[in-house]
């Protein structure tokens, strides 16, 4: 399969485009968008014969369920069997935005693969112009995860896209670099309280302030797999990763004692390390370029210098140390 990929101006519609993406869903195929977050990779989400092709496309587990994308909040009234008052406040509050419900799914309006069978569904309005755009002229609910092959860092880029899906995929939707760079904060809204299964640019504390108390699943504080999906390998570059205590004299010793093992070293850190092989800079809009720059060199081992606190809210934390596996150098 070829690969097209079509810039489109963030401030111009360039209505050719968008038809032959409706054509493409509509008849069943896939195509990677933009969104605020992270590129994704969609189709129809009441198609399980479209769907099936994001999994394999991806080569992702079938029992990780997929976000389902709509185009306004009245859109996802329409996907689900009950709407709490406070899942009602959410969206006025975030929508368009980073934050993902699960909630009741609607019962046979989804392809089962979409919600690995389960009874609930995420569903969220991503607040990006070439996303939404796609959505109002589809007219259907769209099942997009990252656009990424399964395990690697999600793609920030059309360049990642293209990277990961390259003949996978017929039509990549190129709106420059992601904002926020980091996928959206999924919040479990069946539960009481709700719980963010995981963390993202909308905080918990934005959350408490709209419908009061949430918590952190065991998950995210750091206590084992529970929600579906969470229990796989995440964000991984070819060379193992190790967080490390930002703190510059240890991370240029730990530099000098690598190097002097014969190896190379790549520093992913907000300050320089000129005495590395490779340095990448490391904040939430560059985690997971980084990442994936890493890939383009011969480093044998990548260190990530974090905070030595843990802070549970932490997204950007949150995936590092899923990326690394948990593993601190030493
Ligand atoms: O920012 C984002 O959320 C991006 C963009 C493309 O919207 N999408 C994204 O999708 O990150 P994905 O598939 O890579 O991550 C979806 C996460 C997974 O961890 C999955 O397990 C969880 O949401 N999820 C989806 N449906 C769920 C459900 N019904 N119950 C529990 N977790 C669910
Ligand atoms: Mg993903």
């Amino acid at each position: 399969m070829n690969t097209e990929v079509i810039f489109v101006d963030k401030n111009v519609n360039k209505e050719e485009t968008y038809t032959q993406a409706v054509d493409i869903i509509r008849k069943g195929g896939i195509i990677a968008f933009p969104t605020e977050t992270v590129y994704g990779l969609g189709a129809d989400a009441t198609n399980a014969e479209a769907v099936e092709k994001i999994f394999e496309a991806k080569g992702r587990p079938a029992d990780n369920p997929l976000i389902v994308h709509v185009d306004s909040k009245g859109a996802a009234l329409g996907c689900v069997e009950e709407v709490s008052e406070n899942a009602e406040k959410l969206m006025d509050a975030f929508w368009p935005g980073a934050l993902t419900l699960i909630m009741k799914s609607k019962p046979h309006l989804f392809a089962q693969n979409v919600t690995a069978n389960l009874k609930t569904v995420g569903i969220r309005v991503p607040n990006h112009p070439v996303a939404l755009n796609l959505l109002k002229r589809v007219k259907m609910p769209i099942a997009a995860p990252s656009a990424n092959t399964s395990g690697k860092p999600s793609p920030t880029l059309a360049e990642h896209v293209y990277h990961d899906m390259e003949d996978k995929v017929p039509l990549i939707l190129d709106g420059g670099p992601t904002k926020i760079g980091i996928e959206s904060t999924v919040l479990d809204m069946t539960s009481e309280p709700p719980v963010i299964l995981r963390p993202g640019n909308v905080t918990k504390e934005q959350i408490e302030n709209v419908i009061g108390t949430v918590r952190l699943s065991a998950e995210v504080l750091g206590n084992g797999p529970k929600s579906p999906g969470m229990k796989y390998t995440h964000y991984a570059p070819e060379a193992p990763v190790y967080l490390i205590e930002d703190d510059s004299k240890l991370i240029k010793k730990a530099i000098e004692y690598i190097q002097g093992k014969g190896k190379k070293i790549a520093v992913l850190s907000s300050a320089e390390y000129p005495e590395a092989d490779y340095h990448f800079p490391l904040s939430p809009e560059t985690l997971y370029t980084s990442l994936r720059k890493c890939d383009m060199t011969d480093a044998d081992l990548i260190l990530a210098a974090v905070p030595v606190h843990r802070d549970d809210n932490d997204f950007m934390m949150n995936r590092l140390e899923k990326a690394a596996d948990h593993k601190w150098f030493s």
